[in-house]
């Protein structure tokens, strides 16, 4: 038998790896009062030289499971820095069944391409987005540059074989874009100095007339516009842009529209926040991160597009190691990866063994925590708050003590105590110079103790701070 298989050991270590992932489940129902650090023992045995030869799999797993519990979990219902995520129990065993099996969704998979069409049909079903085809990736980036890819591809044919050739061009999204969007623009050759940031209103929105004059202008200018891509909840403060009108500026004159709901997208299926997200059927591709507000774990993202000849038109191609069947396309002859893990597998177990409801019950639930948080922040007299209700998830609040001279400082150091004391995870964020705390919530174990608790542990840090700056 080969040394690579675990042998007698198979079954114990199976059992207790189930052990610790209970464990570990059980460890994440609720928060925990102190966040445990790497000890210095721990760190030592992270610096050790390569092993040549074989350790012990219980060991071995007891050490890994150690270093777990020493590191940053988003799966903790206080984490609330950036936009974190869930490793919803479901989806954990759905991983380790699919990383089993180790299936290639590069061609075709037979069962799990089938499953992983289920899971694009289902997802579109439960944001609200017709005829869509699609794939899962590694992340929002990917779906975003696969989607812009294909955009660039119809506005300018042929570019994916000659390249620009010189052809100015352009793509639009407002500031608070994410930088993948940039990101796409500069490995598509479009440049990233040709991303106009459309004007935002006061509810940091993209401002579609802004919109409209700089395409008209660059139109008249003879540069190409690539595409729109409207934001369906921003990193920043979870403000999703106007997509109805958005699509009424981009489809008269032709123009991709791209939805990056990496982050947002899934409260276009909760009926509170839905009506935000108005118009999404009209845009041509969509991206989502289930591994974000759908609570499954890493990595597991897709992109839907109107029309799959799009993809097609700029990702298939011949090679002598892949042969086309009866000209049918191949998995990537529609996708920018290659090699692809059963990523759907997560999700569609997770919807199987759910029920959509219950996700959108959990949406709701944290939509309802940021506007408690927002509720609480704006009646404590030492928090500042935004001057609108937060739009989705994300509540920017400011600790404003009297006495207190320099806020932003302030701020920033508050956040900092307020990771090292390790009841509350949260992280900063500027916004239009000044520093906020961002709480962002996106997992189904926070409670609403959980965020008062946020706010308490702010003011209390807060004051014992302000006398040491
Ligand atoms: C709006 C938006 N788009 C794209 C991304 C990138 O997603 P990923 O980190 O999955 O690549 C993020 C990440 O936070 C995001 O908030």
């Amino acid at each position: 038998m080969s040394p690579l298989t675990l042998g007698d050991q198979r079954d114990p270590a199976l059992e207790h790896a189930a052990a610790l992932v209970a464990r570990a489940w059980r460890g994440f129902d609720e928060a925990r009062e102190i966040e445990t650090v790497p000890s210095s023992e721990l760190l030592a045995r992270l610096r050790e030289e390569l092993p040549e030869s074989p350790g012990d799999v219980i060991a071995d797993l007891d050490f890994a499971a150690d270093v777990l519990d020493a590191s940053l979990a988003q799966a903790r219902p206080r984490y609330f820095a950036y936009i974190g995520s869930s490793g919803l129990e479901v989806g954990a065993l759905a991983d380790l069944l699919a990383h089993s099996y180790d299936i290639n969704l590069a061609l075709d998979a037979r069962g799990a391409t089938q499953l992983e069409r289920q899971a694009i049909d289902w997802l579109a079903a439960f944001l609200g987005f017709p005829a869509a085809t699609g794939s899962f990736t590694s992340g929002g980036t990917i779906s975003n540059i696969t989607a812009l890819a294909a955009a660039r591809e119809r506005a300018l044919p042929g570019s994916r074989s000659t390249g620009m050739l010189g052809r100015p061009a352009a793509m639009y999204c407002s500031a608070e874009a994410h930088y993948s969007v940039t990101r796409a623009a500069e490995l598509l050759g479009i440049g990233r100095d040709n991303v106009r940031d459309i004007a935002i209103d006061s509810r940091r929105r993209m401002d579609p007339m802004d919109l409209a004059r700089h395409i008209d202008s660059d139109i008249a200018a003879g540069i190409t516009p690539i595409a729109v891509v409207a934001t369906a909840g921003t990193t920043l403060t979870g403000a999703v842009d106007p997509i109805g009108a958005i699509a009424d500026v981009c489809e008269p004159r032709g123009v991709w529209l791209h939805v990056d709901g990496a982050y947002g997208l899934p409260a276009a299926a909760a009926p509170t926040s839905a009506p935000l997200f108005a118009g999404l059927e009209r845009a041509d591709s969509l991206g989502v991160d289930a591994h974000k507000w759908m609570f499954v774990p890493k990595a597991c993202s897709a992109v839907l597009v109107r029309d799959k000849a799009n993809l097609a038109a700029v990702f298939s191609h011949n090679e002598d190691y892949i042969p086309h069947e009866d000209d049918e396309l191949n998995a990537v002859d529609v996708t920018l990866e290659y090699s692809r893990p059963l990523r759907a597998l997560k999700l569609w177990l997770a919807l199987r063994v759910h029920g959509a409801q219950a996700f959108r019950t959990a949406i709701e639930a944290n939509l309802a925590q940021a506007r408690l948080l927002y509720g609480l922040a704006e009646a404590h007299p030492e928090f500042q708050t935004r001057d609108h209700e937060p739009q989705l998830s994300i509540v920017p609040i400011r600790h404003v003590l009297p006495g207190c001279h320099d806020i932003d400082r302030h701020n920033e150091y508050l956040c900092r105590a307020m990771q090292h004391d390790g009841r509350v995870y949260i992280s900063p964020a500027v916004i239009d110079g000044r520093t906020w705390l961002r709480p962002c919530f996106t997992n189904f174990r926070t409670t609403s103790d959980d965020v008062r608790v946020a706010l308490l542990v702010a003011a209390e840090l807060g004051s014992t701070i302000c006398s040491e700056h």
